[in-house]
């Protein structure tokens, strides 16, 4: 019996030093110290060992478990600190690999060109405001002195919700807008997007987008046009643009007139990014019309004002050089990225 318990004994010893891993040291340890284990059934047969040895030989049982489960407990903190040292070497991470660029976005060259616009007209006293881009046909034509068989609303062919409402062809409605509320006196501009049936080519697009600006108040003059819009040519090129205003019809505005800026690549002389005329034409201006203050419910005699329309995808062009307004709409970040 004796030796049994010995061979017992070697065996786990030699098993338990063998053990690779956690999962098989704890095989191991079933196999020996378990319900079913090879030292549990030796206690079961002590019967077969003579009744005044059974004390002593107990006690040898008792000795020989207590060792394996002693070794057991030492080889398998050994194993787990071996296990863990693993894991770290597998984990480790490398701080000096490159880190992964984060792609920031950018904002677009007619948000640029808008913001420049705003900050420029809010220098100057000017609030920005807002209107619907799905708009009466009453607000986008008729209160314009645009009505039905006007030959102005073939050139602002739109894209028509219902007879009476259109996505609209200009910023200009919002004038009718602003002047209707009658809070006098009016400084606004308002930018937004526009709509007309144009096919898309390098200077078309069905949607695009302009700001409009509206001043009204007694007593201002095409003086305060000019200054005002000679001050924004300036801020917006260069302290040296020249301005020009060239007479022109607007059915919203009487007088009209387009405004040119000196070419601020040639200075005016005359170059291929003016086409050899050393202006640009640059936006749409003049005296709100009179019938268009009646049909908006202030009163011509007491009060005048000026407007202004200008095309942002102009601008930014403009002033980037871009020469394809496609470009603006593709979205490619590559081409937006440099700006
Ligand atoms: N709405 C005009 C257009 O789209 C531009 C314009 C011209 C606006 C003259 C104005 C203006 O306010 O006074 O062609």
């Amino acid at each position: 019996m004796k030796d049994k318990l010995q061979a017992i004994k070697d065996e786990a010893l030699a098993q338990i030093e063998k053990a690779v891993d956690l999962d098989r040291l704890n095989d191991v340890r079933v196999s020996f110290l378990g319900k079913k284990g090879q030292l549990t059934s030796v206690l079961k047969s002590m019967k077969e060992v003579a009744p005044e040895d059974r004390p002593a030989f107990g006690q040898l049982v008792n000795e020989a478990r207590a060792q394996i489960e002693r070794v057991l407990e030492e080889t398998k903190e050994k194993l787990e600190q071996q296990a863990m040292e693993h894991r770290l070497k597998e984990e480790v991470i490398d701080v000096t690999l490159p880190a992964k660029k984060n792609n920031v976005g950018h904002r677009h060259p007619n948000t640029i060109a808008r913001e420049e616009v705003e900050r420029i007209f809010i220098g100057m006293g000017y609030e920005v405001v807002e209107g619907p881009e799905v708009e009466y046909d009453l607000y986008n034509f008729e209160k314009l002195n645009i009505p039905a068989n006007h030959p102005a609303k073939d050139e602002q062919d739109t894209f028509y919700v219902t007879k009476d409402i259109v996505l609209r062809t200009q910023t200009s409605p919002v004038q009718a807008r602003i002047m209707e509320k009658g809070e006098l006196p009016i400084r606004v501009i308002a930018p937004g997007r526009v709509f007309r049936s144009d096919e898309v080519d390098a200077t078309h697009s069905p949607s695009f987008h302009q700001i409009e600006g509206l001043v009204v108040d007694k007593n201002i003059t095409f003086a305060d046009l000019k200054g005002t819009l000679e001050q924004f040519a300036k801020e917006l090129f260069g302290e040296n643009t020249k301005t020009k205003f060239r007479p022109h019809h607007f059915p919203f505005t009487e007088p009209s007139a387009e405004m040119d800026v000196s070419c601020f690549k040639c200075g005016g002389k005359g170059c291929r990014f003016c086409k050899g005329e050393g202006w640009i034409e640059i936006l749409g201006c003049g005296m709100v019309h009179p019938h268009v203050f009646e049909m908006c419910g202030i009163d011509p005699e007491v009060y005048t004002g000026f407007a202004f329309g200008v095309g942002l995808e102009r601008i930014a062009l403009l002033k980037y050089e871009i020469d394809d307004m496609r470009l603006l709409y593709e979205n490619d970040a590559r081409f937006l990225k440099q700006f």
